[in-house]
This record gives C-alpha cells, structure tokens and sequence, in this order.
C-alpha cells in the first residue's frame, strides 16, 4: 500500500505503519482523505493526475482557469502579486493560483505596481542570440525563474522567439534573430532553463507578429511552406527542446484569421502536428470571439482587456446551447493543469525568500560579455592600451548607464542605491524618433573606462553641443563615441537611421580624431553613413546590468569579443522585402492592413540577401575577434540526414571563442543558404577541438503542403563552413536518398 499526502513534502511510504499508535488514527483519517487526492501522487503522469484533478471540479471552478485579470496598476484583485496576469486558483482543491510576470528579460514591474519591484536585468534577446550559446540561453533562463519564483511568480510569459523579418522590427531586441534554428535552440534552452525553477514558460507570440506597426490590425500573409521552414519551424524547435508549459497567441491575424482564432494554427498545427500537451494563452486584449475556444485556444488572459470577457458568461452560455462542448471545456482545463503538474506549481510552489543577486548580476555580465559583437577593427586599434594618455568618452548617456528596450519585458534594474536612471525622449515633430521614457541600467561605461584604465585622463561630453564634442575629441588619443537607437514594444523603428543627429556626431568626431571607435547600443541593425570614417566598431546591443563593464572590458581587451550578429545589419532598406513598413502613417484605425510575407517567404534575412544577390553591410554570424581561428579537415557524412565534422584551432595568442557556422548551400541541384549548425567553442591560444554537428533533417527538407509533410528530395547536398553566412572557410558535398518527415 501506499499512502500519498498532499503538499510540498510529497509522497511518502510503508514504513509510515512503524509510525508511533498515538499518530496512526490522524494518519489514517489523512490517508483516506489523501487517497481521493490522487492528482497529488507525484508518481503519476502530469496527464493522469490532471485527469484526477479535472473530474473532482465543478464547472463553475473549471471556468475560473479559463480567463485572467490584469495585474498591473489596473488589476482588480487584490490577490495578484502584481505584474502582468493572475488566474485565480480554487482553494477547495488546493489549485494555486497562476501569478504571471514578463519576461525574457528579467522579472518586470509594469508602472512599479511592486514597490519592491526591482529585478536583474539581462541583455537584450539579440545581445543573447549573438552568443550562439543554448547554454548562457539555459542560465539566464534559471537565472529569471530563480528570480521570479522567489518573488512568488509561477509564470513567466518569457519564451518570445519571433523571428526578424524586418530590421525596423519593434520587438526585434526581446528576439533571438532572424534564423530558425538559432531562435528556436535558444528559445528552447531559456524555457528549460526556466522551468526548471518550476515556473512556466510562454513561447510567443504564436505566430508571425513580426512587426509592432499597426500590430493588431497587421494581417500576415504568407504560403503554409514558407511558415513551416521559417516562423513556425523557430517555434516547433523551441517547443522540442523546451517543452513550455503555455504557448502565447498573438495579437495580428494569419491569412485572415486572428493568431488566437487560427483554427489551422493552434489545432492544426500546434496541437495537431506538433502534438503540443500544454495550453495556449491569449495575449492581452488578443481574444475576439468565444469560438476562440473551439479554434483551440485553451485561456483568455487579462480578459477585461478584450471588447467582452469571452470566456466568462458567453462562454458559459456557448456550453448551454451545446456551441462549445464540454469536452473542449475540459480539455482546457486539463492543458492547464497539465502544465501545472509537469513544471511543478502544485509540488514546489514559490517560496519567497533571498535572492542571490551577486550571482544574477554575473550571469548577465557573462551573456553581454559574450554577445557583444567586434564589427570592425582598423589596424588593430582594438584593443585599447590601458596606457592611453587622453580617452575622449562622447554621447549616449555613457556617464549614466546603458539604455534598455521599452514595453512589457522593461526591467527595473537593481542597482547599489535602489535608483536607476531614466530619461524622457522626445520623438520629434517628424516622428523620426521613438518617444517615451527610456530607462538606463546603471553600470556606466564612463565609469568602467575609468576603472579600465585608472592612469589615463578620461573626459566626457554629452554630444549635445557638437562644437564641444568635437573639441574634446581632438584633444584625445582616442575618442569613443555611444551611439544609442531605442526600441520599444508597439512601435518599429521609423528607419534604419540613429535617431538624433547622431550620424552628424559621429561623422564629426571621426573628422576631428581618426582614432574613433563607435559602441553601438542599439535594439536593431542601424545605417552607418561614417563607416569607413571610422577606426574601429563595436555592437553592445542592450547590454544589461553589467553592460558597462562588459564594454569597457571589450575595449581594453580583458574580455576577447566573441558574439555573432543574429540578424544581417542591412545597407539601406532598398535591399529588404518590403522597404515601407506596411501601414506605417496612413489607414484609418482599426482598417486591417496586409503584411505580403509572400515576397520573401520562408527566405527570411540573409536566405533573402543570398537569394537577391545582395550585399549586406554587415552578414548575419559575422563576428571579429581579437584571437583567429583556423579550421581543417572538414567532412561530411551521409545517412538519414546530414553529419559534419571538422576541426577549429585557436590560431592567435589570446584564448576566445569561435562560432564556425554550417549552411546548407545547395539542395539537390537547387541553390539556397540555411543555417543547419552552430557552435560556439571556446580555446585556449594553440588548441585545436574536433566538432561535430548534426543537421536537423527538417532544415535539409522542403514542407511539402499537398503531402502534409517535409520531403527531402534526393540528390547532392553541398555544405559550407563559414566565419558568417558570407565567410566561406571550406565546402564538402554529401548524396542523401529521397526522404519524407511527418510535419
Ligand atoms: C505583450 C506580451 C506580454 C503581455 C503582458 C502584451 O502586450 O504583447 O508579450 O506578455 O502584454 O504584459
């Protein structure tokens, strides 16, 4: 026999019959109310203890789990922590509640609902792309879950892995890039990361909300081929390889269909062909109609956003009159508190208590350490000598902080003295800029250059007056220049520019010391007019609460610049699928607007640059370094899919990390460019590693839609090593037999 209590403490065994006389009749009494409480054996599957704990509720309890409140300053329950969402549980049963918090970045703190809301704040999702790296994806994952389970979170909505369709796109910096298969490896990595704290995860926003523009009007177009191998191949890898608790639904529609009405999306393929257990969440104010329901959306989040809570009474009503069976109802239900059991809410709830912010902080510095990206290095003028006399530091609020992205993953940075800075920005007559309020985290890389190189004499302008900007820069060795591009959730960027004159600054200072090096902080690839005026560039990207430091160790050399670029850093918007924003600046409110995916298709960022025989500013996967890199002895081996093998040395007297990358280059006689492999592989100076990749066979195949499935056609496939998506270092060819993959 077995007896089971409920409670964190969980199952335990016989050996209770050795128990004290006096305890066993109160053991007895719990053992027969324990019994019933079958959903509490942690032996048993997530699915079956939800199926046990689904058939002890009354309706009225399981239409509680279907709809939410808003948590923030608008919430209207006291019960809510405070943060984005709350789903009341049901008491009677012991079914917690669902405390949910943004997101990928860190812990948010909309309006500062929290007073002590303040969270570490991570780098930028491009800052973590450009690492390359699933494993500081999986840290900083546990590092946000830690936070938020301490804090009494149970779900984050943090899982964000649409792909970068559009260089303008407003939400690119939450996103890991442009490529499939590297979004979805570290989308997937981060929910583990996650989960493992026994907090849901929320991969989003299912699908293709790729720009903010007009965001819940924007009407995506696209072949069902072309978003099987693109957007939808991220998400299905993320959702492999994570297996998140909720997936979040978005708010544009998808040839025609809103995200969180899309039959074909959510039951076709979601659940369908991807067989997802978990549930599908709305995003906030996304939901349109109670049939939302029998599309296969599981719970309506923060409902009092939608024209009507859609799943209260209507829904309610829909089951009366039969439109919504109750077995859809309870199939939500059990997605639900399926999720609930497999992350572990009921078994480890959050427990308030200390959190090690030290250690956090070093978890961020790691990521922005990793992912900064060396552009450019004009006879080696990087990295700087800490005995450089005069160090000119001009713009970009370097003697503040280093800006972050605005919206909803907006962290409130932790800092010594509780404070962060924040500035207003004004977006201009023109709108040519972003307006809002921009918050800073405060580790300023004034201050970690100074600390960098303690001997030299380092002054500061804030670029305002460029008259005296350029002064100082004549007056120093080197000039330094912080060029910042703010991005936000709901609003792209108008253009590829700087906003605020900076290209004038810059272009100034280059004129006036031609020893100028720029440190782009920017959420997006920006145009750079001064480039070949310039000596030497670096992209820090949003770089988080030790970004500071990391930059200042990135220019002095303490830390060997190792990230990759995510998404190809275009020439002008001439070159891209769509050069106007749809719908940016005209269409009368709520008039749907189309988005023509069907241009590019499946061949998002540098598939499209290869195929239009463009030449990007900057390739996705470049990368300098201050170390090289040598490779050898490159194979590939045939079989059910595609096996490459080849050796790196670190070539240079420094230790660093190379990130060779694998691209398919033909496909059976056909010409294409897919990333199928990545690594990044840290060496010592002289040391040589042997990798090996294997191809995920979908990337070698084409989704054939009459079929229902990929197909690889047979024939030779041609690989290519490369330092970036344009930097061949060697090609090796393969047959592979005809094949066809279930979707
Ligand atoms: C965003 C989601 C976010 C939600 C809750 C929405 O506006 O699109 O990403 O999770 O708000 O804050």
């Amino acid at each position: 026999m077995r007896i089971l209590r409920s409670g964190r403490s969980g199952k335990f065994k016989t050996g209770v019959s050795m128990l004290l006389a006096a305890a066993a009749c109160v053991c007895a009494a719990s053992a027969v109310a324990d019994a019933q409480r079958l959903w509490m054996n942690t032996e048993l599957s997530p699915d079956k203890r939800a199926t046990a704990l689904e058939k002890r509720m009354t309706l009225a309890e399981k239409l509680r789990l279907l709809h939410g409140y808003p948590a923030g300053l608008m919430s209207d329950t006291e019960a809510a922590l405070g943060s984005a969402g709350y789903v009341p549980g049901v008491r009677r049963l012991d079914i917690p509640a669902l405390q949910e918090t943004d997101a990928s970045l860190g812990v948010a703190n909309p309006d500062e609902v929290r007073e002590d809301g303040r969270a570490t704040a991570l780098p930028s999702g491009l800052a973590l792309a450009a690492t390359f790296d699933p494993r500081l994806a999986y840290q900083s994952g546990a590092m946000i879950g830690r936070e938020a389970w301490r804090i009494g979170f149970n779900v984050l909505l943090a899982g964000g892995v649409n792909l970068a369709r559009d260089p303008r796109g407003g939400r690119n910096f939450e996103y890991f890039g442009e490529d499939p298969l590297l979004a979805g490896t570290l989308a997937g990595a981060t929910v583990r990361g996650i989960q493992n704290q026994h907090v849901i995860a929320t991969v989003k926003h299912f699908a293709l909300n790729d720009q903010e523009t007009r965001r819940r009007y924007a009407d995506a177009i696209i072949g069902e081929a072309a978003m099987r191998e693109s957007d939808l191949l991220a998400f299905e890898i993320a959702i492999e390889q994570g297996h998140p608790g909720a997936v979040m639904c978005a708010y544009n529609l998808v040839n025609g269909v809103h995200a969180c009405g899309n039959r074909h999306l959510l039951s076709g393929i979601l659940k369908g062909d991807w067989h997802y257990a978990g549930f599908v969440m709305s995003d906030w104010g996304a939901v349109h109609a109670v049939t939302d329901a029998l599309a296969g959306l599981d719970q309506e989040s923060a409902a009092r956003f939608d024209r009507r809570i859609w799943f209260g009474k209507p829904l309610r009503n829909a089951l009366k009159t039969g439109a919504v069976p109750q077995s859809r109802i309870d199939d939500m239900v059990h997605r639900i508190l399926r999720s609930m059991f497999a992350v572990g809410l009921f078994d480890h709830p959050p427990q308030r208590g200390k959190i090690d912010y030290a250690a956090n902080a070093a978890v961020t510095r790691r990521v922005a350490d990793a992912g900064i990206v060396l552009l450019k290095n004009a006879h080696h003028i990087l990295p700087l000598a800490a005995a450089t006399p005069r160090i000119a530091v001009i713009g970009g609020r370097a003697d503040l902080g280093v800006i972050s992205g605005g919206g909803s993953s907006q962290v409130l940075p932790m800092s010594p003295d509780g404070q962060f800075p924040s500035v207003s920005i004004d977006g201009g007559p023109d709108g040519h800029a972003l307006s809002g309020t921009l918050v800073l985290d405060p580790d300023a890389p004034l201050n970690a250059i100074r600390e960098a190189a303690p001997r030299a004499d380092v002054r500061y302008d804030d670029g305002r007056d460029p008259a005296s900007a350029r002064a100082l820069a004549r007056w120093a060795d080197v000039a330094i220049v912080f060029a910042t591009q703010w991005q936000k959730e709901g609003a792209d960027a108008p253009n590829l520019s700087l906003p605020h004159d900076q290209d004038a600054l810059i272009a100034a200072i280059a004129a006036a010391n031609s020893r100028t090096i720029v440190v782009l902080e920017t959420g997006n690839p920006v145009a750079m007019p001064w480039l070949d005026k310039i000596a030497g560039l670096v992209e820090a990207w949003y770089s988080g609460q030790r970004g500071g430091s990391a930059i200042a160790d990135v220019l002095f050399g303490a830390v060997d610049p190792s990230g990759h670029l995510p998404i190809t850093f275009p020439k002008s918007v001439a070159q891209e699928p769509r050069p106007r924003i749809p719908g940016r600046g005209h269409a009368a409110p709520r008039q749907r607007i189309k988005v023509d995916y069907r241009v590019e298709g499946a061949r998002v960022g540098y598939r499209w640059f290869a195929d239009q025989h463009l030449t990007p500013l900057f390739p996705f996967g470049f990368g300098l370094s201050y170390t090289s890199f040598d490779y050898a002895d490159l194979q590939v081996a045939s079989g059910r899919t595609l096996t490459v093998s080849f050796d790196v040395t670190n070539t240079g007297r420094r230790t660093g990390a190379a990130v060779p990358q694998i691209y398919l280059t033909s496909q059976a006689g056909r010409k294409l460019k897919r990333l199928i492999g990545f690594k990044r592989v840290a060496l010592r100076p002289g040391q040589t590693r042997h990798i090996t990749l294997t191809a995920d066979p979908r990337l070698l195949a084409d989704f054939d839609t009459a079929a229902r499935a990929w197909r690889i056609p047979a024939g030779k496939y041609t690989i290519m090593l490369g330092r970036s998506a344009t930097a061949p270092v060697a090609t090796a060819s393969a047959r592979l037999e005809s094949r066809t993959l279930p979707p």
